[in-house]
């Protein structure tokens, strides 16, 4: 008898051109039999040219005939489209009342915490008019791979999937300068468009405020909970608020809250400088109805590795440990 198993974690060596993720993890095996010595397989071709596609076909058939006591292999590769073959385990979306509190890089943090943990993560940046993952990734100028109706997304450096409308554009420079409707509809095809294949967590980078963008995402997504960045200033607070009304408004359980820019930690002693006055953490939480919070301090040394596209290897262990108590947050699933 030849296992299932085996074959499987034999698929897992054959990459899905342009995607640098096995067939396994992309969810492109959609049926696989053995009986007597014969095996048959269907793989989905989702988001692959043609040519990509017979690469794949011929590298599955080879692949799968180096097994021991398998004679013939009979490969069938069907269409398909992205969201027939994505599970995305949880949605979460990383919010802020408004720009310029951290939001971007605490998504990104999230997302490199969490696949530090061993989970599969991707991230969608869903702020159309500034997006900032690919640069803080080291990923500007990497263009997507794909065919007419599907994209896949790049990789980060430690692997994690990003898509973004930086990746798209030919020129990064360029402003998207498109109407509500418009950026609604491309971070609907983000979503259902990319093939993100299996994933444990997909992060959404929002649009900052509560205007019409951030309220589509959560509206169009499967949002399982959101995550709320706010800075100390008393200004923020009130938006803060306005944010976290918002979320309950659409039955989003906001699952934690980041204060970033909490202070500055002086150099070479015990002492924080409170820069922004003190916090107002404990009661965001309270009105987030959550008791999930981190704090984040003025560091140099992040907004250098923001900077230079290095954002995954800072290393924070309060960040970790919020990272890690989020995951295991009771939320329904995608
Ligand atoms: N805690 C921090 N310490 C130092 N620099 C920070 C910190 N948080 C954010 N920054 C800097 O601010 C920039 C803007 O942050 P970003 O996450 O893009 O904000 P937002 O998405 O809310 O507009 C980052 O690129 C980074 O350089
Ligand atoms: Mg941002």
């Amino acid at each position: 008898m030849i296992s299932q198993a085996k074959l499987t974690h034999a698929l897992e060596g054959v990459l899905v051109p342009g995607a640098r993720r096995d067939v396994v993890k992309m969810n492109l095996v959609r049926a696989l039999s053995a009986s007597g010595d014969k095996v048959s397989v269907v793989i989905a071709a989702v988001a692959l040219p043609p040519p990509a596609q017979e690469w794949l076909k011929s590298k599955v058939e080879e692949v799968l005939k180096g097994e021991p006591g398998v004679k013939t292999v009979d490969v069938k590769v069907i269409a398909a489209k992205p969201a027939e073959v994505n599970v995305v385990g949880k949605v979460i979306a990383v919010m802020s009342g408004k720009g310029g509190v951290g939001k971007s890089m605490v998504a990104s943090l999230l997302a490199t915490s969490l696949q530090r943990e061993g989970k599969e993560v991707g991230i969608l940046d869903a702020d159309i008019t500034g997006p900032s993952i690919p640069r803080m990734f080291g990923l500007s100028g990497v263009k997507p791979a794909g065919n007419e109706d599907s994209i896949i997304p790049v990789l980060s450096a430690t692997g994690i999937e990003i898509m973004s409308i930086n990746l798209m554009l030919e020129n990064e420079d360029e402003p998207v300068i498109w109407r509500g409707p418009v950026v609604a509809k491309v971070i609907q095809q983000f979503w259902q468009d990319t093939l993100w294949g299996m994933l444990d967590y997909l992060i959404v980078d929002l649009p900052p405020g509560t205007s019409d963008a951030p309220l589509t995402v959560m509206q169009s997504l499967p949002v399982a909970g959101a995550v709320v960045v706010l800075s100390p200033q008393q200004l923020a607070a009130m938006v803060v608020r306005k944010a976290v009304k918002m979320a309950k408004k659409l039955s989003i359980p906001v699952l934690g809250v980041v204060e970033n820019m909490s202070y500055f930690q002086i150099p070479g002693s015990k002492k924080r400088v409170e820069i922004f006055g003190t916090s107002h953490l404990a009661e965001m939480a309270e009105a987030a109805e959550t008791t999930l919070t981190v704090q984040l301090p003025i560091d140099p040394k992040l907004a250098a590795l923001c900077d230079d596209g290095k954002i995954e290897q800072y290393r924070s262990k309060d960040f970790d440990a919020f990272a890690k108590a989020l995951s295991t947050a009771k939320v329904r699933q995608a």
